[in-house]
């Protein structure tokens, strides 16, 4: 049966008690409202540890005021249910008084590489993201943190985060988990009107167009982000935030994509009030 932990002190007391008999600790951090994705997360931990914590949270300090803090869907007893079946053997899922005291003063920045992509939009999302992180990676004291592909910055983000405090964690990535006609799965897209439903997928048809351009040659960043909007823009009635070629470690945007390196194509639109984001992330092999 799956643990429910609502408290700090007994979570780390938990965690800490595991640590010590030897066995190792798998963390899957979410804000709840669990689907495919999110599931495919808990797996891999579950495959890769021998106890799993998923943590539910809906963490204000990355939401802007005027975001969807309120509204976003909230459904305790279900996620508990579904991670419990896909492997979960703890669920974490503090108060948002019992993370953050009301004279919380302590946050964690990275710079950079939060000030490009999504921090251009969301300018303290990431300062947000990896203070609860690293507040949870200290709570529930993990050997290995399970994150999706899907939210690509925070991954290069939460990475360096790791690398530069010295945090003695294990970062593993899952590809993004889509639906059938290819839009990326996300707690979202129920926000979504039919009609915006319909239109999404083409936000990934417009990445599987970049990765044919590349494939059939074309190196032009330029070029191939103009497709991309073109495509998006004629197709749907989706307002682009950006689409970019970056690198996929530096985040810096390129003219031209290189071989040999790690590329990631990603893109963020809003339709009507839903804002949507997608991405891939590829290496062109060199020419030898
Ligand atoms: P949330 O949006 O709930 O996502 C939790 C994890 O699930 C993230 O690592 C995200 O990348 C992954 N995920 C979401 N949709 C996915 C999909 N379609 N395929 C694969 N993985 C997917 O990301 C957050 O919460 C928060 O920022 C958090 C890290 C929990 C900090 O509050």
């Amino acid at each position: 049966m799956v643990e429910v932990i609502h408290d700090i002190f007994s979570m780390q007391q938990q965690a800490e008690r595991i640590r010590r008999s030897g066995t190792t600790i798998g963390l899957v951090p979410t804000m709840g409202s669990l689907h495919e994705g999110h599931l495919s997360l808990i797996r891999r931990a579950r495959n890769q540890s021998d106890v799993v914590i998923t943590t539910v949270f809906v963490n204000p300090t990355q939401f802007a005021p005027g975001e969807d803090f309120e509204a976003y869907p909230r459904n305790l007893e279900r996620d508990v249910t579904l991670a419990h079946d896909a492997g979960t053997d703890y669920v974490f899922a503090p108060a948002s008084g019992e993370v953050y005291c009301q004279d919380h003063l302590t946050y964690v920045t990275v710079d950079q590489l939060t000030s490009v992509l999504e921090g251009k939009f969301r300018p303290n999302h990431f300062r947000g993201v990896t203070t609860v992180v690293a507040k949870l990676f200290n709570v529930t004291r993990p050997h290995i943190a399970v994150f999706g592909q899907k939210d690509a910055q925070q991954v290069v983000v939460i990475r360096r985060m790791v690398r530069d405090l010295n945090i003695d964690v294990e970062i593993v990535v899952v590809p993004i988990v889509r639906e059938p006609d290819g839009l990326a799965m996300s707690s979202r897209n129920v926000y979504l009107t039919d009609e915006q439903r319909r239109e999404a997928p083409v936000l990934f048809h417009s990445l599987g167009q970049a990765q044919t351009d590349i494939v059939n040659g074309e190196r032009s960043c330029g070029v191939i982000i103009r497709r991309m909007r073109e495509l998006i823009t004629s197709r749907s009635s989706a307002e682009i935030d950006y689409c970019s070629a970056a690198h996929g470690e530096s985040l810096e945007e390129l003219n031209s994509i290189p071989s040999g390196k790690p590329v990631l194509i990603s893109l963020a639109a809003r339709f009507g009030t839903t804002r949507l984001i997608d991405n891939i992330q590829f290496t062109v092999e060199k020419e030898t």
